[in-house]
């Protein structure tokens, strides 16, 4: 029904668009209106924009009328990078204006965007296909609004593309591959349906920032995560049905500040090797199956400041862990400290894994 509906309604709008145009020029801009060729493509996509908007309650596009676009609230021009002389447009901003609607086709005439920001909004359908013409789009923020169906794809055609930020959608079904081949420095996955194991070639992205918490991926921790070591600062896999140990391997991710795995079903003990990450800020591995001894190493890591533990089997850690700044060992089987869990249910966990290193 909808999108029918949809594109027929974009359709009579464009037609009734390009005929009235002329006379709009006139009446509406006195002032010199450049008229070069791509503000002209980008007034056919704005207006095929604001009627495939069905609600837009603080009237964020009351204004975009006429055909000088520049002056369209949340509409931005700049020098065309590949000719000084030309004025395009180079970003939409429409950050939390609560705007219903959804994304025309007609948006990929926009061929010179940088930058596009419409979280916080409830736009629903998918990015269109022709969003892979884009070719300088550099940041897309597409937060917080309710698009939904398989991972939009026309993102991996993107050469510039450096910020992807598709969380808190209802995205669903796997994530492709290719996205951890291409060279972006942030990405926000979180919060939406995705429902897969994480692709093998995850450790080829070149992000410092990777957020893919709270949807229901299955499966193992991504050991190749640690081919990021040159560029990951904080890893944030909450609540995504990961299970399975940590491989030792991560301990070389040296420039790590925040590494969060809380809320998994990981198990065995924390490696060793954890004492390399000598960046390492905030740790948490709270709400897991985690046993043993948790390790020196970790607990005397220089800039560690927060370490939640809680939610596990631990049955021992050394001293240090209690004097960080902030720590929470709640709920674990360690003999000599409070609110751990009973005798009988540590009893339980031990024999059931038959673990050999809790000698406390
Ligand atoms: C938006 O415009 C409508 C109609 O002009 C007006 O009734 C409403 O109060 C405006 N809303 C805001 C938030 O300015
Ligand atoms: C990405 O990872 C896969 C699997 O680990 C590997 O075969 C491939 O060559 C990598 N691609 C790039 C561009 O590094
Ligand atoms: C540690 O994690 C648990 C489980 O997620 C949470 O309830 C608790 O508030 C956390 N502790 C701190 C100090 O943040």
């Amino acid at each position: 029904m909808k999108s029918p509906n949809l594109t027929l309604s974009i359709l009579i709008i464009l037609s009734i668009t390009f005929i009235s145009k002329p006379s709009h020029q006139v009446s509406h801009s006195p002032q010199t209106f450049p008229v070069n060729a791509r503000l002209q493509k980008a007034y056919q996509a704005l207006q095929a924009w604001k009627h495939a908007i069905t609600s837009d309650p603080n009237n964020f596009t009351a204004n975009w009328c006429g055909p000088n676009v520049c002056s369209y609230t949340g509409v931005y021009c700049a020098q065309a990078l590949d000719d000084p002389h030309i004025t395009t447009v180079a970003g939409v901003d429409l950050n939390h204006a609560n705007i219903a609607g959804s994304l025309p086709e007609e948006l990929g005439l926009l061929v010179d965007i940088a930058v596009v920001h419409i979280n916080s909004n409830k736009f629903c359908g998918t990015i269109p296909s022709s969003f892979r013409g884009l070719y300088l789009l550099y940041e897309l923020d597409i937060s917080n609004n309710q698009f939904s169906g398989p991972f939009p794809s026309s993102v991996l055609c993107l050469p510039s593309l450096k910020y992807l930020d598709i969380r808190y959608n209802n995205f669903e079904g796997r994530i492709p591959p290719a996205l951890f081949d291409l060279k972006l420095d942030a990405l926000f996955l979180n919060n939406n349906k995705f429902q897969c194991s994480l692709p093998q070639n995850i450790g080829n992205s070149s992000v410092s920032v990777i957020v893919l918490a709270n949807n229901d991926f299955k499966g193992g921790f991504p050991s190749s995560l640690a081919k990021m070591k040159d560029t990951l600062n904080e890893v944030i896999l909450t609540n995504s049905g990961l299970e399975g140990c940590l491989p030792s391997n991560i301990g070389c991710l040296d420039k790590l500040t925040v590494f969060d795995v809380s809320n998994n079903k990981l198990d065995g003990s924390l490696p060793e090797s954890m004492g390399g990450m000598k960046s390492l800020e905030q740790l948490n591995v709270a709400n897991n199956g985690f046993s043993g001894q948790i390790p020196a190493s970790v607990c005397s890591l220089h800039k560690l400041e927060s370490f939640n533990s809680s939610n596990n089997y631990f049955c021992g850690q050394p001293e240090m862990c209690v004097r960080l700044k902030e720590t929470d060992d709640r709920r674990n089987c360690i003999p000599y400290r409070p609110l751990q869990r009973s005798a009988k249910e540590c009893a339980a966990f031990h024999s059931h894994n038959n673990l050999a290193n809790c000698g406390a």
